[in-house]
């Protein structure tokens, strides 16, 4: 693929209550007819929670000896279940097609679109959740260099979408707070904040093992919290999307920042406190809080 293959970014439209765009929608029947392994993980996240960290750490914790390593990109290694790319291919064939078990599949759907045979099958998912400002900044900067992205407009125009709920795969508040009521009925679904994830990844690792029954040694748990830190995986080209031609890292690269509190860079005063004030109404659950500073 050449950039002049690249398409025209695609409009954002209502589907069945939730902003979506066609390249996750095109395959819906396929999609919904995922025929789940009862030793499958599903990684689960709203856009820019977190997803490549994890679906990286996992993939360490069980193929991290072996060759794919270094010779295929984690998006092959970790299929995005939903996504179907004219003559590229979908998620769902790569997800069917993964010669490795267990399959590590990634989505970003919200719960109750989730084929139901992951919930049949009783497979583990894990969800990675992020503190809304920083999510916010996060998915305005991924917009603006993914073409496969609906066009992002300027930032005061996106916060407001944002808490809108009018971006691809819908309302953020929707998202975190589906999932979390989820974890009430379904006891094999682990729920993480990424702002835990920085502020202690051996932690976070640990738990993952404990809820995925794994036992690995200390050093080489060091070696994956490592190995996953973000100055490394920005300098490793199988985990850093360097190599989809999509992307334009000039305006803004995919391994971005990665830091708790890039919000205050971006979020006027105004815009700060009209967020937190539309934030109140919206997340009521008091059991569910994020954290924007570490
Ligand atoms: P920023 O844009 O704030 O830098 P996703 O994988 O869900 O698309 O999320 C991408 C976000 O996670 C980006 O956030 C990216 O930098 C951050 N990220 C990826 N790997 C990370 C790591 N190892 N440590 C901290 N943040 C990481």
């Amino acid at each position: 693929r050449t950039p002049d293959d690249v398409p025209p970014r695609p409009e954002i439209f209502d589907f069945q209550g939730v902003s979506m765009i066609h390249f996750f929608t095109d395959n819906w029947e396929n999609i919904q007819n995922f025929q789940a392994r009862p030793d499958d993980i599903l990684v689960a996240t709203y856009p820019k929670a977190g997803t490549t960290w994890v679906s990286y750490i996992l993939d360490l914790l069980y193929f991290g000896q072996t060759e794919r390593q270094t010779s295929v990109p984690i998006f092959k290694r970790v299929p995005f279940l939903e996504i179907t790319i004219p003559d590229f291919g979908s998620g769902k064939d790569d997800a069917d097609n993964l010669p490795t078990s267990p399959r590590i599949i990634k989505t970003h759907l919200p719960v109750q679109f989730v084929p139901k045979s992951f919930w049949e099958q009783n497979c583990r998912i894990i969800y990675v959740a992020r503190n809304a400002k920083d999510n916010a900044v996060s998915y305005f900067h991924f917009d603006r260099m993914n073409m496969m992205q609906p066009e992002p407009g300027d930032w005061s125009g996106y916060v407001h979408r944002f808490m809108e709920g009018k971006l691809v795969f819908g309302s953020w508040y929707d998202h975190v707070n589906g999932w979390w009521k989820k974890k009430q009925t379904y006891p094999k679904l682990h729920y993480v904040f990424y702002e835990d994830l920085v502020e202690d990844t051996g932690r976070e690792i640990e738990k993952l093992c404990c809820f995925l029954g794994l036992s690995r040694s200390d050093e080489e748990k060091k070696r994956i919290a490592d190995g996953a830190h973000f100055d490394n995986m920005k300098k490793n080209d199988m985990v850093n999307y360097s190599n989809v031609v999509v992307m334009d890292f000039k305006i803004s690269p995919f391994m971005r920042k990665g830091k708790v509190g890039d919000w205050k860079n971006h979020f006027t005063e105004a815009q700060s406190l009209q967020f937190d004030e539309d934030y109140k109404k919206k997340m009521t659950d008091v059991t569910l809080q994020f954290r924007c500073d570490i």
